[in-house]
């Protein structure tokens, strides 16, 4: 069925496992989400920037695409349709009227006075449509879409606290070293930053910038209260080396289907292995 983040998001934390953000891009990646959630009995959240959102025609066209399927393959598994990287109220707004069951705003840019203001107002909005809300402090690095970042700022654990209890968030994103697309040699998280937001509040802590990260650094954030882990790149990567590999071995081939179907699979492969790295599979 189609649910908020909110309770999934909490039986992960509490079993000790953490639930992937899968991002959109069109309806291969969103059969191959579907389809591995399914196979792996896996909760999931599918992930769809406001670029994305744009490409595939508008909100209510990934909302429509995201029920047929469902109905179509007779999904069972917890699945929540979540807008990444709100860039506003308005936003957020369009998305939870379109039928999203869940949204992050980011207003990370703000200062905070700013950046608590705008996720209340989300929050208020939210809580009457049952969609849940993710919040973001400090600076995620790289680039995602019309997210963009020069540098990396850890977010500071007293901020994180104020954010919290004034908002009534369901889970937040503290930016600690992670970074949008592919990262520049080994990730070095902000653990201690992590432990320290965690102990605050109970509640269940984001990831971005979820390719590249090593298992040993997933693990780690999981023991320590983050319940989402976010991936992009690294689907868009698979999924196009099995694009360039079927074209490459047949110059043939015009037929997007037989392009499209072996990257639709390298995605289902990838999404699978993730949800077991998350320890999510089993677990709806
Ligand atoms: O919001 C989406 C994620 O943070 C994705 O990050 O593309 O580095 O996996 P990634
Ligand atoms: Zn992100």
């Amino acid at each position: 069925p189609l649910v908020s983040m909110k309770e999934m998001m909490i039986q992960g934390k509490k079993q000790g496992y953490a639930i992937g953000q899968f991002n959109l891009n069109n309806l291969e990646y969103t059969q191959a989400i579907l389809q591995a959630a399914e196979e792996e009995k896996s909760p999931v959240i599918l992930g769809v920037s406001e670029g994305a959102a744009r490409y595939m025609g508008g909100f209510k066209t990934v909302v429509m695409m995201v029920k047929g399927l469902m109905e179509d393959y007779g999904t069972t598994v917890p699945v929540a349709i979540h807008l990444d990287h709100g860039s506003s109220f308005e936003k957020c707004k369009e998305a939870i009227e379109a039928g999203f069951t869940s949204v992050m705003i980011d207003a990370s840019s703000k200062p905070l006075a700013e950046n608590i203001e705008i996720t209340k107002q989300v929050v208020d909005f939210a809580k009457q449509h049952n969609v849940s809300v993710e919040a973001e402090l400090g600076v995620v690095g790289g680039q995602e879409d019309d997210i963009i970042a020069d540098g990396v700022i850890y977010a500071d654990p007293a901020e994180c606290k104020e954010l919290v209890e004034k908002t009534g968030i369901d889970c937040l994103a503290p930016a600690l070293g992670s970074v949008h697309g592919p990262y520049k040699g080994e990730p070095n998280l902000g653990f201690k930053e992590m432990e320290e937001i965690s102990s605050q509040s109970d509640l269940p802590l984001v990831l971005h910038g979820g390719t590249g990260i090593p298992l040993k650094d997933i693990q780690r954030a999981i023991s320590l209260g983050t319940s989402k882990i976010n991936v992009n790149t690294e689907n868009q990567i698979q999924g196009t080396k099995a694009v360039r590999e079927t074209l490459g071995a047949d110059t043939e081939v015009y037929d997007p289907r037989k392009y499209l179907g072996p990257m639709r699979e390298a995605i289902k492969q990838t999404v699978i292995g993730k949800m077991r790295e998350f320890g999510s599979s089993q677990q709806a």
